[in-house]
């Protein structure tokens, strides 16, 4: 016989206690325990099995039929590089993001792009957040105008799963996981129990009746998402929109892809009608000739298959009254300090009585190695005065022998930023030999560190005195 039982479960590490505790013993989140009702007796599981068939047994691998995958494609080219081709059907995809980052307005800009190429497909919007009449004036100031996508207000599952399986929707959303609850059982919708009630089900039904589903997922204070682990290893694909570090673009990337890579990411910016997708050319810095400026330089990194570039900046001051110290924003304070060391040794420079400053500004989520290069020169252009002429770009690795190395990808990066009409790039001397015969003549190698401040004083026409 069934029986239920109260429980307190820790709904930041799931730890689970037959008392309520202000504190978890286990995470020592504070009131995080919220009780849930438990049966105790046999549980139905074969509803959350995946063999859809009741006769399900083992096949041989080579018995197996080699299935092409069926991918709905958005044309929203960021969204669906991020997916590696677009949502597959009978898939389920979470997006998580922080609030106000932009979830429901990429979903809507989703919806008006698929189902205006899709005209014969229906798209279902759960909303258990917002009503009717909000979601449809997103949709409107978006410009989704069609009869194809269904709105409904809903918070109980299985009054959301009745009107799924008679509609029969080639596109799923849920906005979002945490609102929804199943009254099968007695907890509160968001809770542990409830969201991994209501997602199992969704899942299998997604499966079974082969459409895609995106389910909006919330993120936590500590900016996990929120729920179980258990829903981001359940699902096929979990994506994640956040601000770039400038907060004026969003970025999209996929944490887990069972269908494609996790390498990609995409660019957006929030506009008046919706999220507008950025292409390659826009997420370059700005190439500004910077006439009476020093300290600047603009480098590039490599993510997934696209080229980012990144702006350097350093300011180098005297500090007459100690130790120098060393701030950076947006780049690791260790890496500098190694830097810096690299220069103090092969430069024959004494930077312990200057502060530096160092910032790294642009869309890249990882600032790699091979920024290397341009920090360095960044700081040789503030601290020497000399105005690095615009055009020019550097990329590689620095060594602790002062040797330069080549950047990861560097053959990639130096052909995007020609076709990107960058004048000049500096590269390790190693990657000379992997670029083809015609880029040559835009690139410059170098060797060593100890070479650097040479450089740039004949390559940059603009020197300003010493002083
Ligand atoms: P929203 O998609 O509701 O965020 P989330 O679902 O992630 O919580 O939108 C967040 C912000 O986007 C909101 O502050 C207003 C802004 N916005 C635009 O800039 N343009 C638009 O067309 C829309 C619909 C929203
Ligand atoms: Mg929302």
């Amino acid at each position: 016989m069934k029986k239920n039982i109260s429980i307190y479960i820790c709904q930041s590490c799931h730890f689970k206690v037959q008392k309520w505790f202000g504190k978890c013993p286990m995470c020592q989140s504070w009131n995080s325990f919220e009780e849930e009702v438990q049966t105790k007796g046999k549980v139905d599981q074969r509803k959350y099995s995946n063999g859809l068939d009741d006769k399900n047994t083992p096949v041989a691998l080579t018995d197996v039929s080699e299935t092409q995958l069926d991918r709905l494609e958005s044309k929203i080219i960021e969204f669906d590089r991020v997916l590696g081709g677009g949502l597959v059907s009978g898939s389920v995809t979470l997006l998580a993001g922080d609030p106000g980052v932009g979830k429901s307005t990429l979903i809507a800009c989703l919806l008006e792009k698929i189902l205006s190429h899709k005209t014969n497909e229906i798209a279902l919007y759960i909303s258990g957040e917002e009503s009717i009449n909000q979601v449809a004036q997103r949709m409107r100031r978006i410009g989704v105008q069609t009869n194809q996508l269904l709105l409904f207000s809903e918070k109980n599952w299985q009054e959301i799963k009745k009107h799924i399986m008679k509609l029969k929707p080639r596109i799923l959303i849920i906005d979002s996981i945490q609102t929804i609850y199943s009254d099968q059982l007695e907890t509160a919708a968001g809770t542990i129990s409830q969201i991994k009630e209501v997602s199992d089900e969704m899942i299998v039904l997604t499966k079974k009746q082969l459409f895609s589903s995106v389910v909006i997922g919330h993120i936590t204070k500590e900016g996990g998402i929120a729920g179980p682990k258990t829903l981001e290893h359940m699902v096929d694909t979990v994506l994640y929109l956040e601000h770039s570090q400038s907060g004026e673009h969003r970025i999209l990337r996929a944490l887990k892809n069972r269908y494609g890579p996790t390498t990609e990411i995409g660019i957006f910016e929030m506009c008046q009608r919706g999220i507008r997708e950025m292409n390659l050319k826009e997420n370059q810095s700005e190439d500004i000739p910077l006439s009476s400026h020093y300290g600047r330089t603009i480098t590039a990194t490599v993510e997934g298959s696209r080229v980012l570039s990144i702006e350097a900046q350093s300011l180098v001051n005297e500090n007459k009254y100690g130790q120098g110290k060393r701030f950076t924003t947006g780049f690791d304070l260790s890496r500098l300090q190694m830097l810096i060391a690299v220069m103090e040794k092969f430069l024959k420079l004494k930077l312990q009585d200057y502060d530096i400053y160092v910032n790294t500004i642009g869309l890249a989520t990882k600032i790699s190695k091979s920024c290397d290069l341009s920090i360095v020169s960044s700081i040789l252009s503030s601290l020497h005065k000399i105005n690095i002429k615009s055009g020019i770009v550097f990329i590689g690795e620095i060594g602790l022998c002062g040797e330069i190395r080549p950047a990861y990808k560097d053959r990639i990066i130096v052909e995007e930023l020609i076709k990107l009409n960058y004048k000049k790039i500096i590269v390790s001397s190693r990657t000379m030999n992997k670029i083809e015969k015609e880029l040559k003549s835009k690139c410059h190698p170098i060797d060593h560190v100890s070479e650097m401040t040479k450089f740039l004083r004949t390559e940059n026409e603009n020197i300003s005195p010493d002083k």
